[in-house]
């Protein structure tokens, strides 16, 4: 009688706490609270069936006010049908965000473990409140504690599919000289992740900043398929230590499309890229739209294809640099670029150059091919071609050199 009591009690106290929250067998189902933190229940669902199990969020409104850190995800299938807003408090998500080691950059919700998957269904909505963030930043780079939407970290054997983002916090891009992504791939193994829709656009006269699309960085044997990315920064970027990537099928808007970079910083740390490749792209109105972007700093890019592409209105299409950002010590960069295809890339570009592409003469570009390239200014006219310390037999037809510390982003014809 006595024992029967304290049980119910228990069960009562256990249901108030978590009140959207139910687990049945290996099933738990998370539905929402009204308008309370909903974070403990799905923290709730993650401890109770993020092993051999599969957690439901169902159809209805999310508020998420506390960071989600689940690294121990095993054999588990995530269903996400309900729209997730993270809220806007900004001092808490500074204080509190996980830091991620690269860049100084943190993130909200950060999962991890072995086999498990996220199916939105068309469905999920993450909503990052980020106008807030980009009024706040004021059009600065970068701020500590700004939090990533989703990273995976130490995640191997994940399939990721059909969630919409919308006003990221982040950076939702890696663009300027620290990029916030959407979302983080960091020493992770086999992710595929398809169909996701991301938009992080300010409504206001302060810009997103560094809002990228994804980031791959310590990881391989990734795929990202069917992706449709508005952003502020990079679409899709590929940084240090990331091989084995395919990427396929991605609309880019207003952003850097693809891009491998930023690498090469701090110098004294090699980064390495190697077996990329990039199909079926779509930019439109963008910074650029098959680019490579190192630091001068030591390591090698390798084995990179960048083909079947289309865009209209990108400030420099084509962009190689050894000196991103500074523009100095452009010849002391030790990072080798080798072996990039580049094929098929047909668009507009907003001013009359086509392609900046600058080696460092310390490890000249080699084995670069270039194949059915078509790209004119979009107001008439012919496109230069600008090209420094690579081969020669690339099959681009340059049309003179590129200076040392050419810019990524022009502002006006050359
Ligand atoms: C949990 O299950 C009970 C009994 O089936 C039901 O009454 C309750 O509404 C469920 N709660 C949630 C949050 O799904
Ligand atoms: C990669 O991950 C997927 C999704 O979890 C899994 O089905 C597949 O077997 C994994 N592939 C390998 C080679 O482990
Ligand atoms: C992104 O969102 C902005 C603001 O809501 C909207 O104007 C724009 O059309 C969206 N972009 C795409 C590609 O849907
Ligand atoms: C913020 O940056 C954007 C993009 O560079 C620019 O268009 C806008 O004018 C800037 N806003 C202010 C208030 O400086
Ligand atoms: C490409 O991706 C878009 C957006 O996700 C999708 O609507 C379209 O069906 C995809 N195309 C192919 C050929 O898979
Ligand atoms: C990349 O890998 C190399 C070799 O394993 C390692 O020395 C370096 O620290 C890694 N770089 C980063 C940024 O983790
Ligand atoms: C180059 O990368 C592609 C993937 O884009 C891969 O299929 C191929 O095996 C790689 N080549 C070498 C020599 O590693
Ligand atoms: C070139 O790329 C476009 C756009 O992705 C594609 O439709 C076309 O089939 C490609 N051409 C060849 C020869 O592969």
């Amino acid at each position: 009688m006595f024992i029967s009591i304290s049980v119910q009690l228990t069960l009562l106290f256990v249901g108030s706490a978590f009140a959207g929250m139910n687990k049945t067998g290996s099933l738990c189902t998370v539905t929402p609270s009204g308008s309370k933190d909903d974070s403990p229940s799905i923290m709730d669902a993650f401890k109770q069936c993020g092993q051999n199990g599969q957690i439901e969020i169902e159809e209805g409104d999310y508020t998420i006010a506390k960071v989600m850190d689940v690294l121990n995800l095993r054999n588990c299938d995530i269903s996400i049908k309900g729209k997730l807003t993270w809220n806007d408090d900004i001092n808490y998500w500074l204080r509190n965000s996980i830091g991620v080691t690269y860049a100084q950059r943190s993130t909200a919700f950060r999962l991890g473990g072995d086999t498990f998957s996220i199916r939105g269904h068309g469905k999920a909505l993450f909503f990052g409140n980020g106008q807030k963030w980009y009024d706040q930043n004021r059009n600065n780079s970068n701020q500590a504690g700004r939090p990533i939407s989703l990273t995976l970290w130490k995640a191997n054997n994940v399939f990721i599919d059909g969630i919409t983002w919308r006003q990221p916090q982040f950076w939702q891009d890696t663009r300027g000289s620290c990029p916030a992504p959407h979302t983080f791939v960091a020493h992770s193994q086999n992710v595929t992740m398809t169909n996701l829709d991301m938009n992080a656009t300010s409504n206001s006269q302060w810009s997103t900043v560094n809002t990228d699309g994804t980031d791959t960085w310590n990881s391989k044997d990734i795929t990202i398929k069917n992706w449709v990315v508005t952003c502020g920064d990079d679409c899709i970027s590929i940084k240090g230590n990331s091989s084995n990537i395919y990427v396929k099928n991605v609309t880019c808007h207003e952003s850097g499309a693809a891009c491998i970079g930023s690498l090469g910083n701090p110098s004294t740390t090699p980064d390495y890229v190697e077996n990329v490749l990039f199909e079926d792209f779509t930019a439109i109105h963008s910074s650029n739209a098959a680019w490579i972007k190192t630091y001068p700093g030591q390591g090698h890019v390798r084995n990179i294809t960048f083909r079947n592409f289309r865009f209209t209105d990108v400030n420099q299409p084509i962009y190689v640099s050894p000196c991103i950002y500074s523009y100095s010590n452009c010849d002391g960069s030790r990072l080798k670029i080798s072996d990039v295809t580049w094929e098929n890339i047909t668009g507009t570009s907003r001013y009359n150059v086509a392609a900046g592409i600058y080696c460092s003469k310390s490890v000249p570009c080699t084995g670069f091919k270039f194949k059915n390239i078509e790209i004119k200014p979009k107001n008439g006219g012919s496109a230069k071609v600008l090209c420094s310390n690579m081969n020669s037999d690339s099959g681009l037809a340059c049309t003179g050199t590129c200076p040392a510390g050419w810019k990524q982003q022009l502002s006006g014809n050359a």
